[in-house]
């Protein structure tokens, strides 16, 4: 049986049960080895690698085409598949106890010599691997990535359909959503001055999907957001994106949990739902962060009360102004150095704080603290009862308004959990976080806008607040987090016109920015709209995290660097002046490219 013209089956799938087949094969030189006339080939193909050898005792007509073989020349052979001599097994190889002579070859391509050994890849630039991604994509560790991400993949869309999902498409050059990022613009030729916007999500799509009926939708859609880069964000990235219609918060959940063990079984690790849940509050108060990594202890503990009546003014003041105080322990640092504890303190101060003080549990039983002279002693033990502090323990201290205490705690804790090697890498702690607030003021803009996005419904019990105490409204909205990453989102939307229409005022928007940005929602929402929830998860921080990469660029075929150029075609590119004038576009700067 032939796979193809040019190969009968893979180079990495030969075993000893072939021996004695005459087999075609086609691939890429991994190297060549000349040990004294006999030539030795590594053959490559996507399955893996195949050794072929010519001898000018044996195939005297290969080795004078063997003799030009150069790294990554692209050849075709046959011959039978024999056994390797005893001596020469590679046991660290499937194909390590097989070998051919072949009688033919052809070469089908040659290859210039590489910019990068794709051997020594690990040790290469990122930016030269992704100038020549497509060589970097020969290396096994990229391709494991591709085809780990293919079975995820797979498995999700399996899992799906067998739920009566329909995987639909939704359109790239749409108007704007609203999830909070920069939207990529695209000018109109046809409609002068006019633009498209790309996706930031499918959002509004999948909600107008439920509108025409189709239930359950799903789709691994493309989405585009101009914002900062971090390891964990590329401008164009994918979601695995569901919305559903009929369902409540407990539906969605359920149904996730399933597919999260179907996916994490596809790259062969087990995960066992439920997940436990906490709410946002509670994911603040503990660990400060809404995506906690909870495979280590280190939590947050209050001593706003205790500080309020103290006499440590600093402390005092910033509660009497509607601040908290924060503590967290760190056990086994009482030895530290004058130099780490300012370390610590300059790292809190990066982080926000405006302040880092601590009480110290030395090992010799006294205490020692900077603040112990604004502390009486009863503040000072009811702190150690509840830090349950021992010997050998620091407790540190934040007073700020609570965005900032949580904030710094929040990574002053992963700072510590790393430092003192608590996070153990092999497990999976997943978490719910539910109940987070609707609402969130900003300073800098001096205005309201959503945590999630505008669709999301506030909790009933709190509607009334949208008017009274913004601050205080609850949404119906839920992350999934993985090891402190934040998979994904999702939330119930609002299927009522009226209860949109007030959550857009309580943002702010008049009813002419309502009507320009939405009012095609707000119509679709008159004509009988089905109670509807989803969740999108960001299938690169999936994958990513399954291969334990850092980064999800190793997880993309063709990522983007850290400054959102690609390196290999060389985008974003300037444009020529014919395109400029179709679009009437006119640059600021005159660039000479
Ligand atoms: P959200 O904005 O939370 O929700 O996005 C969902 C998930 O997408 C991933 N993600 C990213 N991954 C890589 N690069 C980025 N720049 C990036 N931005 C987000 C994250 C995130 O959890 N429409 C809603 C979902 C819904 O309500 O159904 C949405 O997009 O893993
Ligand atoms: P003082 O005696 O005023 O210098 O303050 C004693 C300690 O409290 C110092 O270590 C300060 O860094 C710390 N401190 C002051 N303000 C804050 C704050 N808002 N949060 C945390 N620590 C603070």
């Amino acid at each position: 049986m032939s796979l193809t013209s040019y190969k009968s089956c893979y180079c990495g799938d030969i075993r000893e049960e072939n021996i004695g087949e005459v087999v075609k094969l086609s691939g890429w030189v991994a190297n060549v080895r000349d040990l004294g006339g006999i030539i030795f080939v590594e053959l490559r193909d996507r399955m893996g690698v195949f050794q072929v050898v010519a001898d000018p005792q044996i195939n005297p007509d290969v080795h004078k085409v063997f003799n030009k073989l150069k790294d990554e020349y692209v050849v075709t052979v046959s011959g039978k598949v024999s056994r390797r001599p005893d001596d020469t097994y590679n046991p660290n190889l499937a194909t390590g106890s097989v070998e051919m002579y072949p009688e033919s070859i052809e070469i089908l391509s040659e290859s210039q010599v590489l910019p990068f050994q794709l051997d020594d890849g690990d040790n290469v630039s990122e930016d030269v691997r992704l100038k020549y991604r497509y060589l970097d994509l020969r290396r096994r560790p990229v391709l494991d990535n591709l085809v780990l991400r293919h079975k995820v993949v797979s498995a999700i869309r399996e899992f799906l359909n067998g739920e009566n999902f329909l995987e639909v498409e939704t359109p790239i050059l749409i108007k704007t959503t609203p999830e909070g990022a920069r939207d990529y613009l695209v000018p109109s030729r046809v409609h002068p001055n006019k633009f498209y916007a790309l996706p930031q999500s499918p959002q509004i799509f999948k909600q107008l999907l439920m509108v025409g009926g189709i239930e359950r939708y799903y789709q691994i859609a493309k989405c585009f957001r101009d914002e900062d880069l971090r390891s964990d964000r590329q401008p164009e990235f994918t979601q695995v994106d569901l919305e559903l219609s009929f369902v409540e918060q407990e539906d969605v959940i359920n149904l996730m949990e399933k597919l999260i063990k179907k996916a994490f079984a596809a790259g062969g690790i087990e995960v066992n739902p439920p997940f436990i849940r906490i709410t946002y509050k509670e994911a603040m108060d503990r660990f400060g962060s809404d995506r906690p990594d909870t495979r280590f202890g280190l939590e947050l503990f209050d001593v706003s009360d205790i500080m309020a009546k103290s006499s440590f003014a600093a402390f005092a003041d910033v509660i009497a102004k509607g601040g908290i105080a924060k503590a967290l322990k760190i056990p086994g640092i009482a030895n530290y150095s004058r130099k780490d504890m300012d370390d610590i303190r300059n790292l809190a101060i990066s982080f926000g704080a405006k302040g880092l003080a601590w009480i110290t549990y030395c090992e010799d039983g006294t205490i020692k603290s900077p603040i112990l002279k604004y502390l009486s002693e009863a503040e000072i033990a009811e702190i150690q009862n509840r830090a349950d502090a021992q010997k050998g323990d620091i407790v540190f201290f934040i007073a700020d308004e609570a965005k900032v205490a949580y904030d710094v705690f929040g990574r002053l804790r992963l700072h510590f959990g790393e430092k003192l090697n608590l996070i153990d890498p092999n497990k999976n702690n997943f978490l719910w976080v539910t109940d987070f607030p609707m609402f969130e003021y900003s300073k800098e803009d001096d205005r309201w806008s959503s945590v999630h996005h505008p669709f999301t419904m506030p909790n009933l019990e709190d509607i009334d607040k949208m008017k009274t105490d913004k601050g205080a409204c609850r949404s119906i909205a839920y992350d999934i987090v993985y090891n402190g990453v934040e998979l994904g989102g999702g939330s119930v939307r609002i299927h009522s016109s009226k209860i949109q229409k007030e959550v857009f005022e309580a943002l702010g928007l008049s009813e002419e920015e309502i009507q320009a940005k939405f009012g095609f929602m707000i119509d679709a929402f008159k004509y009988g709209t089905p109670p509807h929830a989803g969740i999108a998860l960001g299938l690169d921080r999936l994958i990513a995290m399954m291969a334990r990469t850092e980064s999800i660029r190793d997880v993309i075929a063709f990522p983007k660097n850290s400054q959102a150029k690609d390196l290999m075609t060389d985008a974003p590119a300037f444009a020529d002046e014919k395109q400029l004038r179709e679009l009437r576009l006119q640059l600021k700067q005159v660039h000479t490219h």
